[in-house]
């Protein structure tokens, strides 16, 4: 049972949490910048203003990624930097930044896999209602198609959004990310405008340059119902709708999951659908972007019942049942639900899947001897690595793997109390310190996988 010789092994990042420099050389202000500055909005009033300073370290970062023997590194575009206000034109130091980035990665035979956007926007655009409003679409369709003109002759995988599900339920449905409304009946529509950007961008993009794959990235929390109650199976099939089944059904099946539109039917949600939008919504794509973190356990709840990943208005709870381990997020760490995730992306979507994120957050110190030995981080890379390699074995056609993340980072309202890092991160002074999980992941991918098999790997 082996990986394919050309397997992707990656690491990924996004802008806002590793670049910091919000304010200078032209960058404009997107709506993280407004809302981490509010008050309560981020542990500890941290804000991303330095984040890990990747702007300024993008040199040894590289060196980092060279290091580690990655195949291919995963970022996002700032669009701030790039279109500071939003409405297309262009800031070309921004453009400069991105150059460097992508032509050192190259230089090091680093595959560049590019998401568009991740979980921003512009404060212009947010401020005229951000993706409630149809002008958005057009707005990301020319920073799409800008980044994919500057770029599309280097970067040859796109992927346009990550995790629309997550991030609309977070600042739309509840109050953790921007804006912050609070309005569960908005959600449906704000994640239909981003589904339809990423559609025609998707067919803009694909026109100029048919040789380049395009995707999308969304995460897969598989739900398991806290009984076989029809109540408790009710609300998982409701959540996985919300949360799973809305980012994907409407690009290959052309239609939003039928108890997620009753639900926001119920509540006297809006009408968000035109004539066209089905059509533009599956337009098809080349690769589907997998994050997975660990499978969330729901129960029938009063309307007000929530959970870190169940916002109110649902009327489900969440459960963190005894017999699991949890992450220092709390969340379960369980793989073997990933490889129903991936035979469900072949059999029901018949997509192949790039594995964009994986990885877990854990509490680590730096011991007396100055490392860090994060060994709960590699068993749970170790475990999830070792389900892919089966599904592989299995037929399912994924193509790579990317450890979340390759540093410690901005990890939204979670400030930088949450650190995913194959590399840690000085919060004070931005230092970089590899941990035993890097010096892990290095030999996993010099050996195309074989080490899995390995008892006694180096740490
Ligand atoms: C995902 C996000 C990513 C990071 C990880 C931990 O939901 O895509 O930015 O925050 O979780």
């Amino acid at each position: 049972m082996a990986f394919p010789e050309d397997f992707l092994w990656g690491a990924a990042t996004s802008a806002y949490q590793v670049e910091g420099a919000t304010t200078i050389d032209g960058r404009g202000p997107s709506n993280w910048d407004v809302f981490a500055a509010q008050p309560g909005r981020i542990h500890a009033g941290e804000t991303a203003d330095t984040a890990a300073d990747h702007y300024h370290r993008v040199d040894e970062d590289l060196e980092l990624m060279a290091g580690l023997g990655l195949r291919a590194y995963r970022f996002s575009l700032s669009w701030t930097r790039i279109h500071p206000q939003g409405d297309g034109v262009v800031n070309p130091s921004g453009i400069g930044f991105y150059d460097r980035l992508i032509d050192g990665l190259l230089e090091r035979s680093i595959v560049p896999l590019v998401t568009i956007n991740h979980m921003e926007l512009p404060q212009a655009l947010e401020r005229d209602g951000g993706w409630l409003e149809r002008e958005t679409v057009d707005r990301f369709v020319a920073f799409a198609v800008a980044v994919h003109d500057a770029f599309g002759d280097r970067v040859r995988h796109w992927m346009t959004l990550n995790e629309v599900p997550v991030t609309t339920w977070s600042g739309y449905g509840s109050t953790s990310f921007p804006p912050g409304l609070g309005d569960p009946s908005r959600v449906l529509p704000a994640v239909h405008h981003q589904l339809l950007a990423h559609g025609r961008a998707v067919r803009e993009m694909r026109r100029r340059r048919p040789e380049n794959a395009y995707g999308i990235v969304a995460s897969y929390w598989p739900v398991t119902p806290a009984s076989r109650s029809d109540a408790d199976l009710h609300a998982a099939e409701l959540l996985d709708a919300a949360y799973n089944r809305i980012g994907l059904d409407p690009l290959v099946h052309g239609r939003y999951p039928a108890p997620l539109l009753d639900w926001h039917h119920q509540r006297g949600g809006a009408s968000f659908l035109e004539p066209g939008d089905v059509e533009d919504l599956t337009c098809p794509i080349d690769f589907f972007g997998l994050n997975y973190y660990g499978p969330i356990h729901a129960a029938a709840g009063d309307p007000g019942s929530g959970g870190p990943f169940v916002p109110s208005g649902l009327g489900i709870d969440q459960l963190a049942p005894d017999g699991y381990q949890y992450t220092a997020s709390n969340w379960a760490i369980d793989a073997r639900p990933l490889l129903d995730v991936l035979r469900t992306l072949r059999d029901e979507y018949e997509l192949p899947v790039v594995i964009t994120e994986n990885g877990a957050a854990f509490d680590d110190q730096i011991a007396a001897d100055g490392h860090v030995h994060d060994h709960r981080r590699i068993s749970y890379l170790r475990d999830h690595l070792c389900v892919v390699q089966q599904a592989i074995a299995e037929g399912v056609d994924v193509r790579g793997y990317m450890v979340w993340s390759l540093i410690d980072n901005f990890e939204w309202a979670s400030g930088y109390a949450k650190r995913f890092g194959l590399v840690r991160v000085d919060p004070d002074n931005q230092d970089r310190t590899p941990k035993a999980s890097y010096g892990w992941y290095r030999h996993v991918i010099a050996t195309n996988g074989r080490a899995l098999a390995d008892a006694a790997l180096p740490v």
